[in-house]
């Protein structure tokens, strides 16, 4: 835990493989991908989904997990040693993003708090529908003691684990998050598949339908998987790091990406049916989970009980994905300035969670700041992440890779998994030609388009 001397290592395959599919299951997963998929052509888009995963976010996984495992350090450490120069800053902006992002996740972290209280307590038991489930939200968004309070508590939390280290701090939670995590999925699929007219949301969020895929769902698609499989700002340099040397990079590195990807299509099949059952339709992101939803628990049976279960599994999935975030920080305090693990946890969690106050206060006392071309401090960090900063940086974390580094040096670390000449050709023209390119069209297409809007 302490950095004089061996570093501390992840204690089983298995326990880093859950460490990094809880960094990559996370709200992304949950509020993001369904409402994507069901409006944007169902199968066909999962299945467009699923070529973004195997085209671009394998390859960048891989490519990550290798540059920590190879270079042992911390993001600026990595890019110091690999790319040296000016290609530090790649790690610098990484450590960036994951300050940047922290800000605006944990004040939604602390909403899922807000609302596994609000349901176990029956406040939000009986909403009788989305207009009186808007205003409890908008009431409650709005209230900044709540929402400073809240953002505390998930920051709390996320701090506690972080500080008890790798194998016994994140290891050990992870190991028992995640299992609870897909178990309360599956509840919830049963529960909402088995209600009377669940068929229609199915069909919604399933029914194939190509002639919605455009180049705009294109690049959605790509830009959810890079998001959600944590890319782009080296937390899985980060947890790669971590790596023991006799672990195999590429058979793990697939089963972050399966466990990742059937948490998003799970969670549609936990919410469309239920959703349509109760007659209701779908809206996107915080609007369906926390206005929408709860009208639909509330016309179940036992709803309170789903309800609770349902943020329960949203928090434990914001949970183990911020912890990624706040541990790529510490690790670059321990790593370059040798401070002590103690010390580094604490400056960096009291730290973004002064940083997160003005998203936390984005939509009551600070709703009128804008930051830029007319967003909110929350919105802002938001599209700063989501468009630029994790794109370009995944994209300068392949061309480094691909081009500075030279991708021989790091090949003998895929060796235990893979003889194959022809797949580290394919992985190698990945990380040097395609996922460049199809990264930069995220940043061009939503830079210039998502911005404005
Ligand atoms: N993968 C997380 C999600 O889907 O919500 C978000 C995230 C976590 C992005 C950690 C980046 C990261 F480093």
């Amino acid at each position: 835990m302490e950095n004089q001397g061996t570093r501390d290592q992840w204690g089983s395959r298995i326990g880093f493989i859950l460490a990094a599919a809880g960094s990559a299951v996370g709200l992304g997963n949950i509020w993001k991908f369904p409402y994507l998929a069901g409006e944007n052509g169902g199968a066909a888009f999962v299945l467009l989904y699923l070529a973004c995963i195997v085209i671009l976010g394998l390859p960048i996984m891989i490519a990550e997990i290798v540059i920590g495992r190879h270079t042992e350090k911390d993001p600026v450490g990595a890019f110091r040693l690999i790319g040296g120069g000016r290609w530090t800053i790649v790690g610098y902006m990484g450590v960036l993003t994951g300050f940047f992002i922290m800000t605006y996740y944990s004040v939604v972290g602390g909403w899922t708090l807000g609302y596994i209280v609000k349901s176990a307590t029956g406040a939000i038991g009986s909403v009788s529908g989305t207009a009186m489930s808007e205003s409890i939200f908008n009431a409650f968004i709005q209230d900044p003691h709540q929402m400073i309070l809240y953002h505390f508590l998930f920051m709390a939390a996320t701090v506690f684990i972080v500080y008890r280290g790798i194998s016994n701090g994140i290891e050990k939670w992870t190991k028992v998050l995640m299992p609870m995590l897909f178990i309360i999925l599956l509840i919830l699929i049963v529960r909402s598949v088995t209600l009377p007219g669940a068929e229609k949301g199915l069909s919604f969020y399933l029914y194939p339908d190509f002639s919605k895929i455009n180049t705009k769902v294109v690049i959605e698609a790509l830009g959810q998987c890079f998001f959600s499989l944590s890319l782009g700002m080296g937390a899985m340099i980060t947890y790669g790091s971590f790596l023991s040397r006799r672990e195999k990079i590429l058979s793990s590195a697939i089963q972050i990406v399966t466990l990742d990807t059937l948490a998003a299509i799970l969670a549609g099949m936990a919410i469309f049916p239920a959703l349509f059952a109760v007659g209701m339709t779908p809206e996107k992101g915080p609007g369906l989970t926390f206005n929408v939803l709860p009208v639909v628990f509330s016309k179940m049976p036992y709803g309170s009980v789903f309800a609770t279960l349902f943020f329960l599994l949203l928090f434990i999935a914001a949970l183990t994905s911020s912890i990624s975030l706040v541990q790529v920080v510490v690790t670059y305090a321990t790593d370059e300035w040798k401070w002590s693990h103690r010390k580094a946890v604490l400056t960096a969690g009291t730290l973004i969670f002064l940083l997160g106050i003005p998203a936390a206060l984005s939509f009551g006392a600070m709703k009128d700041v804008k930051i830029f071309l007319g967003n909110t401090y929350f919105d802002f960090m938001d599209k700063l992440t989501t468009i630029y900063m994790l794109p370009i940086g995944g994209m300068l974390i392949a061309i480094c890779l691909g081009w500075k580094y030279g991708l021989e040096k790091t090949m003998h670390e895929l060796d235990p998994d893979t003889k194959s000449a022809s797949l580290e050709k394919i992985w190698a023209l990945t990380i040097k030609f395609i996922a460049p390119l199809l990264l930069a069209s995220i940043v061009g297409y939503f830079g210039i388009y998502r911005m404005i809007r």
